[in-house]
């Protein structure tokens, strides 16, 4: 490998993007090719990558030909599968965007392949990376707050944006919401308790956002509100809180962990991570400043830039991932096991998975 890693982009949408930013910005790394078959985003691309790039249409041409050292998956969800098929023919580092695969079956299968791949494979699970979520992790495990009895995570915001071929509006393309979008929250919750999951609960559905709109006659099917309670083998209770119409909140990720002594609190994006301690009470707020360059490399909060060091770490050392595929199958699992508990109004017990 050259001292510089040469990075192929497939998919240069909106995640694509961010990576290219993050890339940009990081000495000895750069984006050499892109891959997309839409011409806008290879447009897009081409205007954000610093220096010559070579692009393709199809992301097999750019697998046999071009002399990158890694490649980043950014297509939709419902594409990964196929497209990590092709990878696993390479011996590149890979970081696959999160979900791993939309179905269980798919992401199994595909966690057991990532095994035997020669390169680094890595699923981007970006919020662990944000620099407030890591110092509220440090403080978590350190035992700022005591033995962590309970953790929640809460995320308010804004509806799904428009994607390339409105390929989000559908759960068969997604994985269904609390996959596409909460498999980033079910690894922070297995990442935080250091433990595996026993039985989901969840209630949810799709109350507001995308009724009006159809696609081929057809109207998206995709939920927009959920609670979910995950009980954990070491005792641990978690929570996650999601809403898709929430503009109108103050923060837009909120982690909470009860321990027997304390309570640590993280706040995106307002970058605060609160202490709290019951005897004597005392409530400190650590603000966790994030470098302006790197804020403004993405949309979330720094986590691209921190992930792409880890990841980069991986590759130069040779030493694991710290998300792994089967990290990413169990961030899947659990989302796939609170649609199911949604859907016949049950908890569902992950050993139905065979987990
Ligand atoms: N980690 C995060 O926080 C985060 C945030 C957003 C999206 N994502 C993930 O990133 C991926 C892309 O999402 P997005 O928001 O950028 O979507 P997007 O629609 O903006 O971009 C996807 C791009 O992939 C291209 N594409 C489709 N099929 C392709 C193929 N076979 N080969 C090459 N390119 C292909 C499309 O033309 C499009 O340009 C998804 O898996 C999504 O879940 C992750």
């Amino acid at each position: 490998m050259s001292d510089t890693i040469r990075y192929g982009i497939i998919g240069s949408g909106m995640m694509g993007i961010e990576h290219i930013m993050n890339i940009n910005i990081i000495p000895d790394a750069r984006v050499t090719e892109i891959a997309d078959p839409h011409e806008g985003s290879r447009e897009w691309g081409r205007a954000t990558a610093e220096g010559e790039i070579e692009e393709y249409t199809d992301y097999r041409e750019m697998l046999e030909k071009a002399p990158v050292d890694a490649v980043i998956v950014a297509t939709p969800n419902f594409t990964h599968k196929a497209v990590l098929g092709d990878i696993f023919e390479t011996k590149l580092h890979v970081l696959c965007e999160k979900p791993l695969c939309t179905t269980f079956e798919d992401a199994k299968a595909a966690a057991e392949r990532a095994k035997t791949h020669e390169g680094v494979f890595w699923v981007g699970m970006e919020y662990r990376f944000m620099p407030p979520v890591t110092r509220f992790v440090e403080e978590v495990h350190g035992g700022s707050a005591g033995k962590l009895r309970m953790f929640a995570i809460r995320e308010h915001r804004y509806p799904f944006l428009q994607k390339v071929d409105d390929w989000n509006r559908f759960s068969r393309n997604t994985g269904g919401t609390l996959v596409e979008k909460s498999c980033h929250y079910f690894d922070m919750m297995r990442h935080v308790v250091q433990s595996e999951p026993l039985r989901v609960y969840a209630s949810g559905g799709q109350d507001v956002n995308h009724l009006d709109e159809k696609y081929d006659g057809e109207t998206p099917d995709i939920l927009d509100n959920a609670f979910v309670v995950v009980d954990f083998a070491n005792g641990v209770r978690a929570m996650h809180d999601l809403c898709m119409f929430a503009e109108g909140s103050r923060n837009q990720e909120e982690m909470s962990a009860v321990g027997d002594s304390g309570k640590i609190e993280c706040l995106i994006p307002e970058g605060n991570v609160v202490i709290g301690k019951r005897k004597p009470k005392s409530v400190e707020t650590v603000h966790v400043p994030v470098q302006a360059e790197v804020l403004k490399a993405g949309f979330h909060h720094g986590a691209s830039y921190y992930q792409h060091l880890a990841f980069q770490c991986a590759i130069r050392e040779g030493t694991a991932p710290q998300v792994s595929a089967e990290d990413g199958l169990r961030a899947v699992a659990i989302g796939l096991a609170a649609h199911r508990s949604i859907e016949e109004g049950r908890p569902v017990l992950m050993s139905e998975f065979g987990l």
